[in-house]
C-alpha cells in the first residue's frame, strides 16, 4: 500500500542534501509513503504513481515533532503554585513533593487516564515520539507503577527514581540514593529505557548523581540528566563525563560547560516551557549554536514548571526569547529531539525514515512563531497513519 501527499507547499525534511538550508526545505514537493516509511521524496509533477493520494493544498507538511522530556505520570495539578509564582513567589524543587503525594494516593487508572490525556494533547500538538519520565512516585511500589503505565504508550521510558528526596527520607539522602540505585532499580528497570537525576540545588549533588547515573548504566539504562536548571553546577560536565544522551534544562550554563557540550555527543535539550512558567532567565541558545552543540527542545510537561504539550508554543518561545531562529526550532523539536533520544527512525522526512509528519493549515513551517497560540496542526501521520485529523466543530 503506498500513499503519496502531493501539493505540499512547503516540505521540511531535515535532509540538506534534499532542499535548501539545515531543514532541507523543498518547495512544490510531493513524497511517498510505503509500509509506514518513506520511499520517494521530490517535486510534485514527478511524483510516481500510488495506491492513494492526499492533497496537501500548498500548504506545509513537517516532520513530527520528538518530545525528548516530558513528565506524564502524575495526579492533581499545581495551578495555585502557578498563581503564587506569578505573584511574585520563586520556583523550588520543593514543589515536586506535593504532586509525589497526590500521585501516591491516586489508583492506577487515574494515573494512566491522566497519561493518556496528555499522549492526546501532544498527537494534537503534532508530537509522534515522546518520552515520559517516572519520578512523582518516590518509593518502590510507586516508581515501578509510573514506569510500568508510561510504558505501555511509550517505549522512550526514563526511569527518575531520583526526583528529589521524598519527606520520609528528609535528611538521610544517601540512604534514598542506596534504595534509587538498589531494591528501586531492580524493579523499575525492567520497565525503564533510560536513567536520570535531577541534578541541581534541593534536589541530589553531583556525587549522588553520578552514583545513580552508573547504577543504571550497569543495569543496562542509558544515561540523560536534569543539570543546572536552578543553578550553574556540575551537572553539565557529568552529561560529558558519562556520555549523557542529553542534559537538560542548561538554564544556567559557563563557558566551561558549553565547551564541553560542543566537544561532545550529549544533546543539549532546551525547555522553553520551564523558563516561561517559572519566570526564570532564558538561556541562551544561541551562545550554544555558535559553539557547534547540538540543540534540542522539549515541552518538559509536568504538573509544576512547565504545564504545556504544546511543542509550536516552545517553538515560538524558543524564536521571541532565546535566540533560535525560526529554522533552528523547528530542527531541535524534531531532529534535535530524535538525536536527544539517540533515534535515528525518527524526526527527518528523507527515505527510510518512519513517515511520522503533520499537515500545517499554515504554507509553511515558519507560521508557527508566527502566529503564536494558534493551532495550525491539521493533520497527524505515525508511520503511515492517520493518528489525529482535525474537524471543524463550530456551527
Ligand atoms: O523538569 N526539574 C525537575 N523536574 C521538573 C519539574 C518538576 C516539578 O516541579 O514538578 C522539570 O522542570
Ligand atoms: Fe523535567
Amino acid at each position: 500500500m503506498s500513499i503519496a501527499i502531493t501539493n505540499i507547499g512547503s516540505l521540511v525534511t531535515n535532509d540538506p542534501s534534499l532542499g535548501l538550508g539545515i531543514l532541507g526545505e523543498l518547495e512544490n514537493a510531493s513524497l511517498v509513503i510505503e509500509n509506514g516509511k518513506i520511499a520517494w521524496v521530490g517535486n510534485s509533477i514527478s511524483t510516481p504513481p500510488t495506491d492513494s493520494m492526499i492533497d496537501a493544498a500548498g500548504m506545509g507538511v513537517i516532520p513530527g515533532f520528538v518530545d525528548s522530556h516530558a513528565h506524564m505520570v502524575f495526579a492533581g495539578d499545581r495551578s495555585r503554585e502557578f498563581e503564587a509564582r506569578m505573584n511574585g513567589e520563586k520556583y523550588s524543587a520543593g514543589g515536586i513533593k506535593s504532586t509525589v503525594a497526590k500521585t501516591r494516593a491516586a489508583s492506577d487508572s487515574e494515573l494512566e487516564a491522566n497519561f493518556v490525556s496528555l499522549q492526546n494533547e501532544m498527537i494534537r500538538s503534532g508530537i509522534t515520539t515522546f518520552e515520559s519520565k517516572s519520578g512523582y512516585g518516590l518509593s518502590l511500589a510507586d516508581e515501578a507503577r509510573s514506569l510500568a503505565i508510561a510504558s505501555k504508550h511509550t517505549s522512550e521510558t526514563t526511569f527518575l527514581g531520583a526526583h528529589v528526596v521524598p519527606e520520609e527520607y528528609a535528611g538521610k539522602s544517601d540512604k534514598y540514593v542506596a534504595l534509587v540505585t538498589g531494591e528501586m532499580l531492580e524493579a523499575c528497570a525492567p520497565h525503564a529505557k533510560w536513567i536520570d537525576v535531577f541534578c541541581d540545588v534541593g534536589a541530589f549533588d553531583v556525587d549522588q548523581s553520578r552514583t545513580v547515573l552508573k547504577a543504571g548504566i550497569a543495569k543496562g539504562l542509558k544515561p540523560r540528566i536534569h543539570a543546572n536548571q536552578l543553578a550553574q553546577g556540575g551537572g553539565v560536565q557529568l552529561a560529558v563525563e558519562l556520555d549523557c544522551a542529553s542534559a537538560d534544562h542548561c538554564t544556567h550554563l559557563s563557558d566551561s560547560d558549553v565547551e564541553a557540550l560542543a566537544g561532545s555527543s550529549t544533546v543539549a535539550t532546551l525547555l522553553p516551557g520551564a523558563e516561561f512558567s517559572t519566570r526564570a532567565t532564558y538561556p541562551d541558545a544561541k551562545r550554544l549554536f555558535a559553539a557547534g552543540v547540538t540543540v534540542a527542545l522539549a515541552t518538559d510537561c509536568n504538573p509544576g514548571s512547565s504545564y504545556t504539550t504544546s511543542m509550536s508554543f516552545c517553538i515560538a518561545v524558543a524564536i521571541r526569547d532565546m535566540g533560535f531562529s525560526p529554522e533552528q526550532a523547528l530542527w531541535s523539536a524534531t531532529l534535535g529531539g530524535a538525536k536527544a533520544l539517540r533515534r535515528t527512525d525518527v524526526g527527518a522526512l528523507s527515505v527510510g525514515m518512519s513517515a511520522d509528519l503533520s499537515f500545517l493549515t499554515a504554507p509553511s513551517f515558519r507560521h508557527l512563531g508566527y502566529r503564536p497560540g494558534v493551532d495550525q496542526i491539521t493533520q497527524v501521520l505515525k508511520a503511515g497513519k492517520t493518528i489525529y485529523e482535525y474537524q471543524d466543530g463550530i456551527k
